[in-house]
């Protein structure tokens, strides 16, 4: 008999992102039951020959080979405790369910006998249909059927990694390896509630309320016996004991709600991009992770204290609060771009980070999305593509990217490299010496793309770039509220 799953497993085991399972189910397709497929229908839309390529078969595959084993392993099973919990849990399921069938079977051959005893008493033509109904019934449940290698995957996967609900915004995200529900919900792309992430603050509490947790961390934030009681626990110390969890939580809202940080990173790499671009990699304590939002900037300090500073919009995503990544143009009225073009920094140097600010983020929606950036535009809109693509909700995602500079494409390899993973993802690269006039053809080539009024629009880059693009695309009866804008230096 067919399975169902949630939408976040089947693409799991299917490999295949979550919106374009979830764009089939719009198209009716697949259709839902309480929010599940059934394997059956994953199976006609996606046969055998696909899930022989589909990344979940492949990882099975290779925890048998000795080559890859090592490094899967790493990264996807979880601590031998986790492992022998969840394998004990899978074993109480299978166990019930096997007392319950033998139960069943018990009852239905004691039916079968008094039937038959029924039969041989009466004369009534009902009885022995009913005994060969029954009968029939019991060759049908009792024959052997193919196996369903969906439903075979799924116990499999149940046992590396675990679903976690998150209530009441019913946001889900998987937990792999030996990820705590901090780290694998953050990696999500979801804005968890979290300080220190070593458990000490006690800002990243949450309240189980199915499933089972397996501490990974000692911690000193003291959880009254109330809350432990209620069964709250510290998601930065915690990790899924069970195939399946549901915690409620508060999620963060937007930029409102993310606090102001002050936090002395060390640099790890500085590396130019170009002639007039460099690439700046701040590393953060493992103690004090930039709780940010992605499209968000900073400011950053140097040699605190002697008025070095200026703004820069974080180019990595916040699934990564550790490694934060900066693109600096040269700029000589940026008084940290001239100190970096000088070199006067050099890797463990210590750069201080005030923030995050701004509120070019993403919107809670799942409409297709469309970037557009001009020059270092691209920060920002790096940021916000990374995070589109660890939530996996956008159903497309379209770059559109102008270069008025030499050295404006400066991260073009990028962009290949989202094109040849992600089926969903499509890169448009263009060149003018006049970002306005740029802008209009970069609106132009939109229209001739299979333009979609029903996008949302973030454009990032110098005003003249954001005001013609905005014209444009307004023009083009872009409702004003899917457009997001921010001007870059
Ligand atoms: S983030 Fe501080 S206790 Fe978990």
């Amino acid at each position: 008999m067919a399975q169902r799953l949630t939408i976040w497993r089947a693409a799991q085991l299917l490999g295949v992102p979550r919106a374009v399972l979830q764009q089939r189910v719009r198209a009716g397709e697949i259709e839902l039951d309480d929010g599940r497929v059934s394997t059956e229908a994953l199976l006609r839309l996606y046969p055998q020959a696909e899930l022989e390529g589909s990344g979940m078969l492949e990882r099975v595959t290779h925890i048998r080979d000795e080559a890859f084993g090592r490094r899967v392993r790493e990264r996807l099973l979880p601590s031998q405790e986790v492992l022998a919990q969840r394998l004990f849990r899978q074993g109480q399921e299978m166990a019930d369910t096997q007392r319950h069938l033998q139960r069943w079977h018990a009852l239905v051959l004691e039916l079968r006998a008094r039937l038959a005893a029924l039969c041989a008493d009466s004369p009534d033509p009902r009885l022995p249909e009913l005994q060969r109904q029954l009968n029939d019934g019991l060759a049908r449940a009792l024959a052997t059927e193919p196996v369903d290698v969906l439903d075979v995957m799924d116990d499999v996967l149940k046992l590396l990694s675990a679903q976690v609900t998150l209530r009441p915004s019913g946001h889900q995200f998987i937990v792999e390896g030996h990820d705590t529900l901090l780290q694998a919900g953050v990696r999500a792309g979801l804005k968890l509630n979290y300080g220190c992430g070593n458990g000490s603050c006690g800002l990243c509490k949450v309240r189980v309320t199915s499933g089972q947790v397996a501490r990974t961390l000692h911690t000193d934030y003291p959880l009254s016996a109330n809350e432990r009681a209620q069964g709250y626990v510290l998601a930065c110390a915690h990790t899924a004991a069970s195939a399946e969890l549901t915690i409620e939580t508060l999620e963060a809202a937007g930029p409102a709600d993310i606090p102001q940080q002050q936090i002395t990173t060390t640099v790890r790499a500085l590396q130019p991009l170009g002639a007039d671009t460099l690439a700046l990699h701040l590393q953060t304590p493992r103690t004090h992770r930039l709780r940010f939002l992605a499209g968000q900037g900073v400011t950053l300090g140097i040699a605190a204290g002697d008025g070095v500073h200026a703004r820069h919009a974080i180019a990595s995503c916040p699934c990564d609060d550790r490694n934060l990544h900066f693109v600096v143009p040269r700029d000589p009225a940026d008084p940290v771009a001239a100190r970096l073009f000088a070199g006067a920094l050099r890797p463990g140097d210590a750069v201080t980070v005030w923030g995050p600010d701004g509120d070019f983020v993403l919107a809670d929606e799942s409409l297709p999305l469309v970037f557009a950036a001009c020059d270092t535009g691209f920060a920002p809109v790096k940021s916000l593509i990374e995070h589109a693509l660890s939530l996996d909700a956008a159903p497309s995602i379209a770059l559109f990217w102008l270069a008025t500079r030499p050295d404006g494409h400066f991260l073009e390899n990028q962009t290949r490299a989202w094109s040849d993973s992600f089926d969903h993802f499509e890169a448009t690269l263009s060149r003018s010496d006049d970002p306005a006039r740029g802008a209009r053809e970069m609106a132009a080539a939109m229209r001739a793309d299979l333009f979609d009024i029903g996008c949302a629009f973030y454009v990032a880059g110098p005003g003249a770039f954001v005001d013609a693009l905005q014209g444009a695309l307004l023009a083009a009866g872009v409702p004003g509220a899917q457009l997001h804008l921010e001007v870059t230096g």
